[in-house]
Protein backbone atom coordinates (compact mmCIF):
# COMPACT_ATOMS: atom_id res chain seq x y z
CA UNK A 1 0.00 0.00 0.00
CA UNK A 2 1.17 3.61 -0.85
CA UNK A 3 0.43 6.44 -3.04
CA UNK A 4 1.97 6.81 -6.38
CA UNK A 5 0.90 10.75 -6.55
CA UNK A 6 2.69 11.08 -3.21
CA UNK A 7 5.80 9.52 -4.93
CA UNK A 8 5.66 11.53 -7.68
CA UNK A 9 5.31 14.80 -5.82
CA UNK A 10 8.11 14.26 -3.41
CA UNK A 11 10.78 12.34 -5.87
CA UNK A 12 9.76 13.43 -9.19
CA UNK A 13 8.19 16.88 -9.34
CA UNK A 14 10.69 19.22 -8.64
CA UNK A 15 12.37 21.50 -11.22
CA UNK A 16 13.56 25.52 -11.19
CA UNK A 17 10.46 26.52 -12.38
CA UNK A 18 7.63 23.97 -10.43
CA UNK A 19 4.18 24.34 -11.31
CA UNK A 20 3.64 21.08 -9.74
CA UNK A 21 2.57 22.24 -6.49
CA UNK A 22 -0.75 23.21 -5.42
CA UNK A 23 -0.17 25.24 -2.25
CA UNK A 24 0.85 28.61 -1.48
CA UNK A 25 5.13 29.09 -0.90
CA UNK A 26 5.95 28.68 2.39
CA UNK A 27 5.82 31.37 4.59
CA UNK A 28 8.89 32.08 6.46
CA UNK A 29 9.05 31.61 10.31
CA UNK A 30 11.00 35.12 10.13
CA UNK A 31 7.39 36.45 9.55
CA UNK A 32 5.73 35.53 12.74
CA UNK A 33 5.83 37.47 15.92
CA UNK A 34 7.88 34.56 17.61
CA UNK A 35 10.63 34.53 20.25
CA UNK A 36 12.40 31.33 20.96
CA UNK A 37 11.95 31.98 24.59
CA UNK A 38 7.72 31.28 23.97
CA UNK A 39 8.32 27.95 21.97
CA UNK A 40 8.54 25.01 24.83
CA UNK A 41 9.46 21.55 23.74
CA UNK A 42 6.67 19.55 25.77
CA UNK A 43 2.88 21.25 26.75
CA UNK A 44 -0.34 20.03 28.54
CA UNK A 45 -1.71 18.56 25.32
CA UNK A 46 -3.89 15.52 25.70
CA UNK A 47 -7.21 15.10 23.43
CA UNK A 48 -5.76 18.65 22.63
CA UNK A 49 -4.50 21.52 23.29
CA UNK A 50 -7.20 24.10 24.27
CA UNK A 51 -5.74 27.38 23.24
CA UNK A 52 -5.25 25.60 19.74
CA UNK A 53 -8.53 24.15 20.30
CA UNK A 54 -10.27 27.96 20.82
CA UNK A 55 -8.17 29.14 17.68
CA UNK A 56 -9.34 26.89 15.22
CA UNK A 57 -13.13 26.41 16.65
CA UNK A 58 -13.19 30.42 16.48
CA UNK A 59 -11.80 30.11 13.14
CA UNK A 60 -14.58 27.90 12.03
CA UNK A 61 -17.48 29.38 14.15
CA UNK A 62 -18.09 25.60 15.52
CA UNK A 63 -17.69 25.03 19.20
CA UNK A 64 -14.49 23.71 20.60
CA UNK A 65 -15.65 20.38 21.25
CA UNK A 66 -16.28 19.52 17.04
CA UNK A 67 -12.68 20.03 16.22
CA UNK A 68 -10.33 17.15 16.57
CA UNK A 69 -6.97 19.01 15.60
CA UNK A 70 -4.76 16.32 13.35
CA UNK A 71 -1.43 16.51 12.01
CA UNK A 72 -2.32 17.93 8.56
CA UNK A 73 -5.35 17.59 6.45
CA UNK A 74 -3.78 14.33 5.60
CA UNK A 75 -4.29 12.60 8.53
CA UNK A 76 -7.57 14.76 9.40
CA UNK A 77 -9.11 12.94 6.16
CA UNK A 78 -7.76 9.20 7.20
CA UNK A 79 -9.08 9.86 10.97
CA UNK A 80 -12.48 10.82 9.64
CA UNK A 81 -12.52 7.77 7.48
CA UNK A 82 -11.31 5.21 10.15
CA UNK A 83 -14.56 6.67 12.73
CA UNK A 84 -16.99 6.29 9.83
CA UNK A 85 -16.71 3.07 8.27
CA UNK A 86 -15.64 -0.56 8.93
CA UNK A 87 -13.54 -2.74 6.47
CA UNK A 88 -15.97 -3.96 3.63
CA UNK A 89 -18.47 -0.58 4.04
CA UNK A 90 -19.06 0.75 0.77
CA UNK A 91 -18.01 4.19 -0.29
CA UNK A 92 -18.81 6.48 -2.56
CA UNK A 93 -15.83 8.85 -4.05
CA UNK A 94 -15.61 11.68 -6.72
CA UNK A 95 -14.06 11.30 -9.89
CA UNK A 96 -11.16 12.44 -10.17
CA UNK A 97 -10.32 13.25 -6.96
CA UNK A 98 -7.21 13.63 -5.00
CA UNK A 99 -5.22 10.33 -4.79
CA UNK A 100 -4.67 10.12 -1.54
CA UNK A 101 -8.38 10.32 -0.66
CA UNK A 102 -8.65 6.95 -2.72
CA UNK A 103 -5.59 5.06 -1.34
CA UNK A 104 -6.71 5.90 2.30
CA UNK A 105 -9.76 4.99 1.71
CA UNK A 106 -8.85 1.37 0.09
CA UNK A 107 -6.10 0.96 2.72
CA UNK A 108 -9.40 1.05 5.66
CA UNK A 109 -11.02 -1.53 3.67
CA UNK A 110 -13.90 0.40 1.51
CA UNK A 111 -15.63 -1.14 -0.97
CA UNK A 112 -15.10 2.18 -3.34
CA UNK A 113 -17.75 3.22 -6.04
CA UNK A 114 -17.51 6.77 -7.80
CA UNK A 115 -19.69 8.83 -9.02
CA UNK A 116 -18.58 11.08 -11.96
CA UNK A 117 -17.25 14.91 -12.20
CA UNK A 118 -17.27 15.82 -15.54
CA UNK A 119 -14.75 18.26 -17.59
CA UNK A 120 -18.04 18.55 -19.99
CA UNK A 121 -19.69 19.97 -17.34
CA UNK A 122 -16.99 22.14 -15.49
CA UNK A 123 -16.52 19.39 -13.23
CA UNK A 124 -19.09 20.39 -10.96
CA UNK A 125 -20.83 18.33 -8.66
CA UNK A 126 -24.60 16.78 -10.35
CA UNK A 127 -26.57 15.48 -7.28
CA UNK A 128 -28.41 13.62 -9.87
CA UNK A 129 -25.18 11.35 -10.88
CA UNK A 130 -24.63 10.86 -6.62
CA UNK A 131 -28.64 9.61 -6.54
CA UNK A 132 -27.39 7.39 -9.30
CA UNK A 133 -24.30 5.69 -7.90
CA UNK A 134 -25.26 5.70 -4.40
CA UNK A 135 -26.78 2.66 -2.53
CA UNK A 136 -28.57 1.47 0.80
CA UNK A 137 -24.67 0.33 1.68
CA UNK A 138 -23.25 3.42 0.77
CA UNK A 139 -21.77 4.86 4.58
CA UNK A 140 -19.69 7.43 3.56
CA UNK A 141 -19.43 10.11 0.67
CA UNK A 142 -16.48 11.62 0.05
CA UNK A 143 -15.58 15.12 -2.07
CA UNK A 144 -13.07 17.90 -1.85
CA UNK A 145 -14.30 21.76 -2.41
CA UNK A 146 -12.78 23.14 -3.95
CA UNK A 147 -11.91 20.07 -6.32
CA UNK A 148 -8.73 19.05 -6.56
CA UNK A 149 -7.68 18.73 -9.81
CA UNK A 150 -9.93 20.94 -11.61
CA UNK A 151 -10.41 23.99 -8.50
CA UNK A 152 -14.09 23.76 -9.40
CA UNK A 153 -16.24 25.65 -6.77
CA UNK A 154 -19.44 23.85 -5.49
CA UNK A 155 -21.66 25.86 -3.54
CA UNK A 156 -23.57 25.86 -0.30
CA UNK A 157 -27.22 24.38 -2.16
CA UNK A 158 -25.06 21.57 -4.38
CA UNK A 159 -23.49 20.56 -0.62
CA UNK A 160 -26.95 20.80 1.17
CA UNK A 161 -28.58 18.21 -1.79
CA UNK A 162 -25.89 15.93 -2.04
CA UNK A 163 -26.01 15.94 2.08
CA UNK A 164 -29.77 15.24 1.47
CA UNK A 165 -29.47 12.39 -0.75
CA UNK A 166 -26.61 10.68 1.75
CA UNK A 167 -29.02 11.22 4.93
CA UNK A 168 -31.46 9.44 2.89
CA UNK A 169 -29.58 6.50 2.72
CA UNK A 170 -27.96 7.29 6.34
CA UNK A 171 -24.68 8.16 5.09
CA UNK A 172 -22.29 10.60 6.17
CA UNK A 173 -20.45 13.47 4.03
CA UNK A 174 -16.28 13.97 4.44
CA UNK A 175 -15.66 17.28 1.85
CA UNK A 176 -12.10 18.10 2.18
CA UNK A 177 -11.60 22.02 1.74
CA UNK A 178 -8.22 22.37 2.00
CA UNK A 179 -8.47 24.55 -0.88
CA UNK A 180 -11.61 26.57 0.39
CA UNK A 181 -9.26 28.58 2.19
CA UNK A 182 -7.99 30.27 -0.42
CA UNK A 183 -11.36 32.37 -0.39
CA UNK A 184 -9.75 34.47 2.39
CA UNK A 185 -11.80 37.09 4.12
CA UNK A 186 -14.96 35.63 2.02
CA UNK A 187 -14.76 32.22 2.86
CA UNK A 188 -18.09 30.25 2.64
CA UNK A 189 -18.54 28.92 5.99
CA UNK A 190 -17.56 25.14 6.78
CA UNK A 191 -20.43 22.50 5.24
CA UNK A 192 -20.68 20.68 8.59
CA UNK A 193 -22.98 24.20 9.19
CA UNK A 194 -24.89 22.00 7.30
CA UNK A 195 -25.81 19.23 9.71
CA UNK A 196 -23.52 16.98 11.79
CA UNK A 197 -24.15 14.17 9.27
CA UNK A 198 -21.08 16.38 7.35
CA UNK A 199 -17.34 16.10 8.48
CA UNK A 200 -15.22 18.63 7.03
CA UNK A 201 -11.87 18.63 6.97
CA UNK A 202 -9.21 21.21 6.10
CA UNK A 203 -5.75 22.85 7.48
CA UNK A 204 -2.94 25.91 7.28
CA UNK A 205 -1.11 24.38 4.89
CA UNK A 206 -2.41 25.07 0.78
CA UNK A 207 -3.74 28.26 1.04
CA UNK A 208 -1.37 30.31 3.73
CA UNK A 209 1.99 28.40 3.58
CA UNK A 210 2.30 26.92 6.78
CA UNK A 211 2.63 23.28 5.58
CA UNK A 212 5.02 22.49 7.83
CA UNK A 213 2.91 23.56 11.17
CA UNK A 214 0.84 20.46 10.17
CA UNK A 215 -1.96 22.17 11.72
CA UNK A 216 -5.16 20.25 10.19
CA UNK A 217 -8.51 19.32 11.13
CA UNK A 218 -11.74 17.61 11.40
CA UNK A 219 -15.02 19.13 12.07
CA UNK A 220 -17.48 16.99 13.23
CA UNK A 221 -19.40 15.76 16.60
CA UNK A 222 -18.59 15.72 19.19
CA UNK A 223 -19.25 12.11 19.29
CA UNK A 224 -17.15 11.48 16.25
CA UNK A 225 -14.32 13.60 17.49
CA UNK A 226 -13.95 11.63 20.96
CA UNK A 227 -13.85 8.86 18.47
CA UNK A 228 -11.07 10.13 16.54
CA UNK A 229 -8.93 11.30 19.48
CA UNK A 230 -9.07 7.64 20.30
CA UNK A 231 -7.47 6.16 16.83
CA UNK A 232 -5.57 9.06 16.66
CA UNK A 233 -4.04 7.54 19.84
CA UNK A 234 -2.91 4.68 17.38
CA UNK A 235 -1.09 6.86 14.73
CA UNK A 236 0.03 10.03 16.53
CA UNK A 237 -0.63 9.90 20.24
CA UNK A 238 0.83 13.19 20.80
CA UNK A 239 1.66 15.88 18.71
CA UNK A 240 4.61 17.89 18.58
CA UNK A 241 4.06 20.87 21.34
CA UNK A 242 6.34 23.10 19.15
CA UNK A 243 4.36 23.28 16.22
CA UNK A 244 0.84 23.74 18.42
CA UNK A 245 2.37 26.84 19.66
CA UNK A 246 3.45 27.95 16.06
CA UNK A 247 -0.22 27.17 15.24
CA UNK A 248 -1.71 29.31 17.98
CA UNK A 249 0.47 32.21 16.42
CA UNK A 250 -0.36 31.81 13.39
CA UNK A 251 -3.99 31.65 13.62
CA UNK A 252 -3.38 35.21 15.90
CA UNK A 253 -2.11 36.41 12.69
CA UNK A 254 -3.60 34.81 10.03
CA UNK A 255 -5.22 38.03 8.10
CA UNK A 256 -1.84 39.47 7.62
CA UNK A 257 -0.55 35.91 6.23
CA UNK A 258 -3.91 35.28 4.40
CA UNK A 259 -3.03 39.34 2.84
CA UNK A 260 0.46 37.77 2.16
CA UNK A 261 -0.75 34.69 0.02
CA UNK A 262 -4.02 36.82 -1.31
CA UNK A 263 -1.32 39.00 -3.36
CA UNK A 264 0.64 36.19 -5.00
CA UNK A 265 -2.31 34.35 -5.85
CA UNK A 266 -3.54 37.56 -7.42
CA UNK A 267 -0.52 38.39 -8.96
CA UNK A 268 -0.02 34.46 -10.21
CA UNK A 269 -3.42 34.57 -11.54
CA UNK A 270 -2.29 37.48 -14.07
CA UNK A 271 0.51 35.10 -15.91
CA UNK A 272 -1.92 32.21 -15.92
CA UNK A 273 -4.95 33.74 -17.61
CA UNK A 274 -2.26 35.28 -20.07
CA UNK A 275 -1.19 31.88 -20.80
CA UNK A 276 -4.47 29.97 -20.90
CA UNK A 277 -5.56 33.13 -23.45
CA UNK A 278 -2.54 32.29 -25.63
CA UNK A 279 -3.43 28.82 -26.17
CA UNK A 280 -5.54 27.39 -28.54
CA UNK A 281 -4.18 23.72 -27.63
CA UNK A 282 -5.55 23.25 -24.92
CA UNK A 283 -9.35 22.84 -23.28
CA UNK A 284 -9.44 24.64 -20.37
CA UNK A 285 -12.33 26.08 -17.68
CA UNK A 286 -10.68 29.09 -16.03
CA UNK A 287 -10.85 29.36 -12.32
CA UNK A 288 -11.41 32.64 -9.81
CA UNK A 289 -10.38 30.98 -6.80
CA UNK A 290 -8.12 28.28 -5.33
CA UNK A 291 -4.23 27.22 -6.58
CA UNK A 292 -4.79 24.99 -9.51
CA UNK A 293 -6.27 24.35 -13.19
CA UNK A 294 -6.59 21.14 -15.00
CA UNK A 295 -6.45 22.11 -18.75
CA UNK A 296 -6.54 19.09 -21.16
CA UNK A 297 -3.85 18.47 -24.21
CA UNK A 298 -5.92 18.18 -27.42
CA UNK A 299 -3.12 16.07 -29.15
CA UNK A 300 -0.70 14.15 -28.09
CA UNK A 301 0.80 12.13 -24.60
CA UNK A 302 0.71 14.16 -22.12
CA UNK A 303 3.52 12.30 -20.12
CA UNK A 304 5.60 12.60 -23.54
CA UNK A 305 4.94 16.40 -23.07
CA UNK A 306 5.80 16.72 -19.58
CA UNK A 307 8.99 14.86 -19.43
CA UNK A 308 10.17 17.03 -22.58
CA UNK A 309 9.06 20.17 -20.51
CA UNK A 310 10.98 19.09 -17.60
CA UNK A 311 14.26 17.76 -19.14
CA UNK A 312 14.59 20.74 -21.79
CA UNK A 313 13.02 23.33 -20.14
CA UNK A 314 13.45 22.67 -16.40
CA UNK A 315 9.64 23.21 -15.50
CA UNK A 316 6.96 20.43 -14.42
CA UNK A 317 3.79 20.02 -13.59
CA UNK A 318 1.62 16.73 -12.74
CA UNK A 319 0.35 14.51 -14.79
CA UNK A 320 -3.18 13.72 -15.24
CA UNK A 321 -2.51 10.18 -15.12
CA UNK A 322 -2.26 10.36 -11.48
CA UNK A 323 -6.21 11.35 -11.37
CA UNK A 324 -6.87 8.61 -14.31
CA UNK A 325 -7.34 11.50 -16.82
CA UNK A 326 -4.24 11.05 -18.58
CA UNK A 327 -5.11 13.77 -20.93
CA UNK A 328 -5.22 16.61 -18.68
CA UNK A 329 -1.62 18.03 -16.76
CA UNK A 330 -2.90 20.45 -13.45
CA UNK A 331 -0.50 23.32 -12.77
CA UNK A 332 -0.26 25.18 -9.29
CA UNK A 333 0.21 28.97 -8.94
CA UNK A 334 0.86 29.35 -5.45
CA UNK A 335 4.64 29.68 -6.23
CA UNK A 336 6.77 32.73 -6.55
CA UNK A 337 6.02 35.25 -8.90
CA UNK A 338 8.64 35.68 -11.14
CA UNK A 339 8.71 31.62 -11.02
CA UNK A 340 5.71 31.60 -12.28
CA UNK A 341 5.92 33.90 -14.96
CA UNK A 342 8.93 31.87 -16.26
CA UNK A 343 7.38 29.26 -15.81
CA UNK A 344 4.46 29.66 -18.01
CA UNK A 345 6.89 31.31 -20.55
CA UNK A 346 8.87 28.11 -20.67
CA UNK A 347 5.20 25.99 -20.85
CA UNK A 348 4.13 28.08 -23.59
CA UNK A 349 7.62 27.05 -25.72
CA UNK A 350 7.37 23.57 -24.80
CA UNK A 351 3.63 23.63 -26.27
CA UNK A 352 5.05 25.72 -29.28
CA UNK A 353 7.50 23.16 -29.87
CA UNK A 354 5.56 19.67 -29.15
CA UNK A 355 2.69 21.14 -31.15
C1 LIG B 1 -7.45 17.69 -1.42
C2 LIG B 1 -6.22 17.61 -0.56
N1 LIG B 1 -6.36 17.28 0.73
C3 LIG B 1 -5.29 17.22 1.56
C4 LIG B 1 -4.02 17.48 1.11
C5 LIG B 1 -2.88 17.41 2.07
O1 LIG B 1 -3.03 18.43 3.01
P1 LIG B 1 -2.11 18.58 4.30
O2 LIG B 1 -0.79 19.10 3.86
O3 LIG B 1 -2.86 19.54 5.15
O4 LIG B 1 -1.98 17.24 4.93
C6 LIG B 1 -3.83 17.83 -0.24
C7 LIG B 1 -2.47 18.07 -0.75
O5 LIG B 1 -2.21 18.14 -1.92
C8 LIG B 1 -4.96 17.90 -1.08
O6 LIG B 1 -4.82 18.24 -2.36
Amino acid sequence: MGSPYMEFAKLRSGAKYNLATSGIMSYPLADLPVRIEALEINGPTVYGYAPLQERIAAYNGVSPDCVLKADGTSLANHLAMAATFDPGDEVLIEHPTYELLESAALYLGADLRRFERRFEDRFRIDPGEVERQITRRTKLIILTNLHNPSGAYADEATMQAVGEIAKAHGARMLVDEVYLETFYGRRPRPAFHLGDHFLVTSSLTKAFGLSGLRCGWVLCSPELADRMWRINDLYAATPAHPAELLSVIALDHLDKIAARAKRLLDQNRKSMDAFLGSRADLDFHRTSEGTIVFPRLRKGSVDDFLQMLREKYETSAVPGRFFDMPQHFRIGIGGDPEMTRIGFERLSLALDEYG
